[in-house]
């Protein structure tokens, strides 16, 4: 789908489709105002008759209205004047998209982002127009024998009643890079632990760092026990797809600029290995390299946005699997730091990969680091599948991402870190378990990796229940996409 943004009169536009809003009792928007006008009083006889109330959300499609350029006027149910604010923009955009999917319409003008949405700016309404129309037009069938016929909107038109200034064009381009980037993580959430091995995401990064002249490294597990990942390759040992730690460097700031280091949890299946998994629903753990992918779909969209900053992916990438060779509870490793690591549930092999990849990651002394992993199922508990949960050693740092997450609209949560809670990784044998009971299990994970992370500012990302969804619209959310790159643009914009 490609959007663009000019100043148009709504009435004169010409397209497949003209799309206003109308708030709840029948007071029409500015720009259904002047539609209105246009088709003398067409909409405001809809409005009576009360095919539309302008109830959120709701949908009127009226075919050919006389004095209209347009072939077609899409009437959108804004609510009440005085509820109408982020959510609600939110639902009448999708509401939009949808309604515009059942029509045959290739192409379309929406007047929504003159709308006043409190606390919002006009590059967030843009933004958020440009990555819930993409995410409409996902299709995840590439494996199907006959694929579904791809949508016929291609073109969205955002009118507005002023010249859009050079930072909405902005907005636009680096909205549609991020849409993309969200893509590719999506379609690689979903590929299947068949076809999307350690290996594969390899080759991924490896093809991104030509498409986009990034610097690619990929170590082998002769390289990585050379450093000592012996916590890594722990997890790798009962399977035999080998595992692949894979870097991306994106150098788009000064030399002397520290970069700030992404790293994502890269298990492309979760089986538990010796501490196998319950069968019901583990499938879904195809989606346990969610983290790896959000990674690689960020370093897409800050590479094609060509952002001011350096910015460096580490993806630690293995299956979990059980077999003669495969760990088993009890086993004690030592991990690149040093430290030793009693492996009391061998499903609990996130931290024993993100641990080693930590301690990688302050060899490109970092700026900061934060790591994206669908980490454990007690986030899911904790937070549901709304929220991401957010961990940090770096108030200055949480609330930069805080922020950034509240205006992608991808929300996160911040969790305690607090050392009360280290003691229950405590073990008789060895520096550390790799569990901490079932009380509070999202956090003594974090408390885990924190171990790790003692020289520099970090911050943890739990996307256990926000990176792919379950049930009929089983599929991956591109989460967190959506805040990586606007903490990212941020950054960029702060030098
Ligand atoms: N990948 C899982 C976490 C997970 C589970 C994410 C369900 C989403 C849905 C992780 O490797 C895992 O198995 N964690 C264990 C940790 C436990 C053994 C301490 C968990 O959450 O059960
Ligand atoms: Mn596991
Ligand atoms: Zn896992």
């Amino acid at each position: 789908m490609e959007f663009s943004i000019k100043q148009s009169n709504s009435e004169k536009q010409r397209s497949a489709c003209v799309v206003v809003g109308v708030f709840a009792g029948g007071k029409l928007s500015l720009a259904a105002q002047t539609l209105d006008k246009a088709a003398q009083n067409a909409l405001s006889d809809v409005i009576t008759q009360d095919d539309m109330t302008g109830k959120l959300a709701t949908t009127l499609l009226l075919p050919r209205v006389a004095g209209i350029a347009a072939e077609r006027v899409l009437l959108v149910g804004l609510g009440k004047t005085s509820e109408f604010s982020t959510q609600q923009f939110l639902d009448v955009v999708r509401a939009t998209f949808a309604a515009l999917h059942k029509t045959p319409c290739k192409d379309a003008a929406l007047f929504l982002s003159d709308l006043v949405v409190k606390g919002r700016d006009e590059a967030w309404k843009i933004k958020q127009i440009v990555l819930l129309g993409t995410e409409s037009a996902f299709r995840c069938d590439q494996l199907k024998s006959a694929p579904s016929a791809p949508v016929s909107l291609k073109k969205v038109l955002l009118g507005c009643a002023e010249k859009p200034s050079s930072a909405a064009q902005t907005t636009l381009l680096q909205s549609a890079a991020i849409a993309n980037g969200m893509m590719l993580t999506k379609t690689l959430g979903n590929l299947p632990g068949n076809i999307c091995t350690p290996s594969y995401l390899a080759e991924q990064a490896q093809t991104l760092a030509k498409t986009y002249s990034l610097k690619a490294t990929v170590l082998e597990e002769k390289d990585m026990a050379k450093l000592g990942m012996f916590s890594l390759l722990s997890v790798s040992r009962g399977s035999r797809e080998p595992a692949k730690l894979i870097t991306l460097e994106y150098n788009g700031g000064d030399k002397k600029q520290h970069p700030i280091v992404l790293v994502g949890k890269g298990i492309t299946f979760d089986s538990g290995g010796i501490s196998l998994k319950p069968g019901a629903e583990m499938d879904e753990m195809k989606y346990d390299m969610c983290g790896a992918a959000s990674v690689l779909g960020t370093m897409q969209a800050i590479a094609a946005m060509g952002l001011k900053l350096n910015v460096v992916a580490i993806i630690p990438s293995s299956e979990n699997l059980p077999d003669g060779a495969a760990s088993k509870p009890g086993d004690i490793v030592t991990s690149m730091a040093g430290l030793t690591i009693e492996v009391l549930n061998t499903d609990a092999e996130g931290r024993l990969v993100l641990c080693d990849a930590l301690t990688y990651a302050a060899k490109f002394k970092p700026d900061s680091v934060v790591d994206i992993a669908t980490l454990t199922g007690a986030c899911v508990i904790a937070l549901g599948h709304v929220a991401s949960g957010l961990y940090s050693n770096d108030d200055s740092l949480a609330a930069e991402l805080l922020s950034a997450s509240d205006y992608a609209q991808d929300k996160a949560w911040h969790m305690p870190l607090w050392d009360d809670y280290q003691q229950q990784l405590d073990s008789n044998f060895a520096d550390m378990q790799n569990i901490g009971g079932r009380a509070g299990g999202s956090i003594t994970a974090a408390c885990f990796l924190s171990r790790f992370t003692k020289d520099y500012r970090w911050a943890h990302l739990d996307i256990a229940g926000t990176a792919w969804k379950s049930g009929k619209d089983k599929g991956a959310t591109g989460r967190p996409v959506p805040l990586l790159t606007q903490y990212l643009i941020n950054r960029a914009n702060q030098k």
